[in-house]
């Protein structure tokens, strides 16, 4: 197993994508810390199930006390942090709209959880993989930021923001030995996609498949081993990219 001895903390973990990096990350052999503002009994038990070692920690990544409190709940149960996932956003809980349609609650709270969220995370972690002797953060983007997405100004600039937080730690915290990268993926078959994209879902996901190189929605199965990569050692020297997991819609 790749990563035996690694504490992993993923936020946004009691669903979708952020528990499909749990169980994964698990079977490889690290801890996980699932956080979320939601319950994550289901991602624990899940990884349990298994044989794999995981903790449930309430958090709102909107409250710094919140995110300094998931961090020592990391360090109680498990002794260090190794790798901070940068999950939790507010994608499934919104809906898309038109650009001047969107609410100034919905615009300011998207900012919020998607960017804040992440530099708080960041605060609360960073010392804490220091203290490990280096680390990894992954921090989730999308294609919305790298193609353009429209019907979702607040989403598309909120993960474009995602790209300049992780280039410019990527560049801040590269001689702590802390490697800062982003993973950005096309969509998604989770209840996250059902609830933002609502009723137009089945004529979305079709544009979006058909725009691929690969021409098919991806599942969640489809992610893991990105993040298994960017979490081991295999990726020692990447730091500061945009990973596209998008099926060969962006081409660099
Ligand atoms: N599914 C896709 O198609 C897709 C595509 C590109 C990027 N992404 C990104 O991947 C990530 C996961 O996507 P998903 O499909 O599982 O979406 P999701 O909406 O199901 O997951 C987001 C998780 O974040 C949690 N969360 C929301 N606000 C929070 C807060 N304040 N504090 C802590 N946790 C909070 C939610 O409870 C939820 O569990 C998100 O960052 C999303 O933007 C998803």
């Amino acid at each position: 197993m790749q990563l035996n001895n690694k504490t992993v903390v993923v936020t946004g973990a009691a669903r979708g994508l952020g528990r499909a990096y749990c169980e994964a990350l698990a079977a490889e052999g690290s801890n996980v810390v699932a956080a979320d503002i939601r319950d994550t009994k289901e991602t624990v038990e899940a990884v349990a199930s298994t044989g794999g070692k995981a903790i449930g920690v309430h958090l709102d990544v909107t409250e710094m006390a919140s995110c300094e409190a998931m961090a020592r709940s990391a360090i109680e149960a498990f002794g260090q942090i190794d790798s901070l996932i940068n999950n939790a956003a507010l994608y499934g809980d919104i809906s898309g709209g038109r650009f001047d349609q969107i609410s100034d609650e919905q615009w300011n709270n998207v900012m919020n959880v998607n960017i804040k969220g992440i530099w708080q995370c960041c605060k609360a972690c960073v010392p804490e993989l220091r203290a490990a002797g280096g680390g990894t953060i992954i921090n989730i983007s999308s294609l919305a930021a790298t193609y353009g997405m429209p019907y979702a100004l607040d989403y598309a600039m909120s993960k474009a923001a995602v790209i300049g937080i992780t280039r410019s730690l990527a560049r801040e915290l590269g001689r702590d030995w802390i490697r800062v990268n982003s993973v950005a993926p096309s969509a998604v078959l989770t209840e996250g996609t059902e609830g933002f994209m609502g009723e137009k879902r089945e004529k979305t996901l079709a544009v979006i498949a058909g725009n691929q190189s690969l021409g098919v929605n991806l599942e969640p199965k489809d992610m893991v081993g990105t993040i298994i990569f960017l979490v081991s050692d295999a990726s020692r020297f990447i730091t500061g990219q945009t990973i596209m997991v998008d099926g060969g819609t962006t081409l660099l």
